[in-house]
């Protein structure tokens, strides 16, 4: 039977909400694309839809209160119209199994991250049958090969390397939603990337908990480097192959992770021409006992020598960075060695958060005890540090001439454009709708935290 035809007299506008990361933004994407294979169509807003999907990140509490705050307010549609389809996946959905379908009667299904491909079924099964399911057996299970052809972006795309973390920091949930660690073969991610690159992208961010302990499962390497040497990693043997790809211009990668990160990673920054110079190495904290009860596995003095190397082997390259403030027992001492940390590396740019326990993370164990007051104040103080960082770090470009990726126009104004420089820094620029995807050379004029800008040279 041709798969369509299941769905005729079905329902068949979806909507994704992502609230997360940009893993979970993949995740959204490749469900939306398995949907479009099955015959559904995209519905640009929740009110033309008959399927209603949130997928939400549940790192930090803020997240998780305003994906349920969103999902409650369906409350009244799903009263008028009891037939739509409303599903949580990824890793709430994991997190709370069918406990959410109590918390959240309004919900017709919960399914974590791994049982994602199994979607238009479960969809498929509420429409005929109306029942609850609930799919988050698969936690640990590697994902199928399956490609959907849909991408939201037409020359900028996100390619699973992996998933799973095995590292247990102890603040974290995410080894309890996404489960051990797991890779893809370098052969599968090389034919992913190859027939992006024939579909005319230019740019692939290439996504793991942590890149850095990526392995190669079949542990065949050897066809994928041209010098195989016992000191590269297989991370840096993959950006190697990839290198090799016509057609792809620029390779990005995140997160790195500051215990698994060494200098062959950064000469492969520096030599490898497609890779971009930009390096997502979170700290979370400056204090050697805070680190320690985070289970980080690396003291504040190996982060900096780390830091400097990367400065040494990629001058030119940025470095960014995720901190979180008010982790049990963190004394203003503590804080105080995180602030002297965010001035020695010097940041282009942080993320910062106030830290929230999330069950099952050991961390719970520990009293939350630095007050929200406190943990406001610390934060406040660190994002104003790195305000005027990132500042002083984005003057250095004035004047300078950078290649930049035009992506988008500008959201208040049509004859404006943005685009990304190579080390992902945000570039606001004159020009109109028909230059976005190509490459041009900007000028920076003005800089501002957050941004620069100028004219095209
Ligand atoms: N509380 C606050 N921030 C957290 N993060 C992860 N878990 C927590 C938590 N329990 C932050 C870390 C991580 C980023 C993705 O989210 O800084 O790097
Ligand atoms: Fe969470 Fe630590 Fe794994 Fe990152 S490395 S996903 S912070 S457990």
């Amino acid at each position: 039977m041709n798969k369509k035809s299941l769905y005729i007299n079905m329902p068949k506008k979806i909507y994704i909400r992502t609230f997360g990361c940009q893993m979970s933004l993949r995740d959204s994407e490749f469900v939306a694309g398995l949907l479009l294979d099955d015959g559904f169509t995209l519905a640009n807003s929740i009110a033309g839809a008959d399927i209603i999907l949130f997928n939400s990140c549940s790192v930090r509490k803020h997240a998780e209160d305003r994906l349920i705050s969103n999902i409650s307010d369906l409350k009244l549609l799903k009263k008028k119209r009891p037939d739509i389809v409303i599903g949580l996946m990824g890793c709430t959905a994991q997190a709370y199994k069918d406990k959410i379908l109590d918390r959240l009667p309004i919900l017709d299904f919960s399914c974590g991250p791994g049982n994602e491909s199994d979607i238009p079924k479960i969809i498929k099964d509420i429409m005929e049958n109306r029942c609850g399911i609930v799919a988050t057996d698969k936690i640990n299970d590697k994902r199928p090969e399956i490609f959907p052809e849909y991408r939201q972006d037409r020359f900028r795309a996100y390619v699973s390397i992996g998933e799973g973390c095995n590292n247990f920091c102890s603040y974290c949930i995410v080894p309890y939603t996404r489960g051990r660690e797991r890779f893809r073969e370098i052969k599968d991610i090389l034919k992913e990337v190859k027939d992006l690159a024939k579909r005319g992208f230019k740019e692939i961010m290439l996504l793991g908990q942590n890149v850095n302990s990526y392995m190669n499962p079949s542990r065949n390497l050897t066809a994928y480097s041209s010098k195989p040497t016992a000191k590269k990693s297989d991370f840096v043997r993959l950006l190697e192959a990839l290198n090799a790809v016509k057609g792809i211009e620029r390779i990005r990668f995140m997160t790195s992770h500051p215990k698994d990160a060494s200098a062959d990673l950064f000469k492969a920054m520096r030599d490898l021409e497609k890779v971009c110079e930009h390096l997502h190495l979170p700290l979370q904290a400056g204090s050697n006992r805070i680190l320690k009860l985070m289970n980080r596995g690396y003291s504040a003095e190996k982060y900096l020598k780390l830091a400097g190397e990367y400065k040494k082997y990629v001058p030119e390259g940025s470095i960014t960075t995720d901190i979180i403030v008010g982790f049990p027992s963190e004394t203003r001492e503590d804080f105080g060695n995180t602030v002297k940390m965010v001035e020695g590396v010097g940041f282009d740019g942080a993320y910062m958060f106030k830290y929230s326990p999330r069950p099952p993370a050991k961390s719970v164990k520990l009293k939350d005890d630095v007050g929200q007051k406190e943990k406001e104040d610390r934060l406040n103080i660190l994002l104003n540090l790195q305000r005027e960082i990132s500042l002083n770090r984005n003057k250095l470009l004035n004047g300078k001439a950078v290649e930049v990726l035009v992506c988008d126009l500008h959201k208040k104004d049509n004859n404006v454009l943005t685009g990304r420089t190579r080390t992902n820094k945000v570039v606001v620029l004159g020009g109109s709708s028909d230059m976005i995807s190509k490459f041009v050379n900007v000028k920076i004029e003005s800089v501002t935290p957050h941004a620069l800008r100028g004219r095209i040279v």
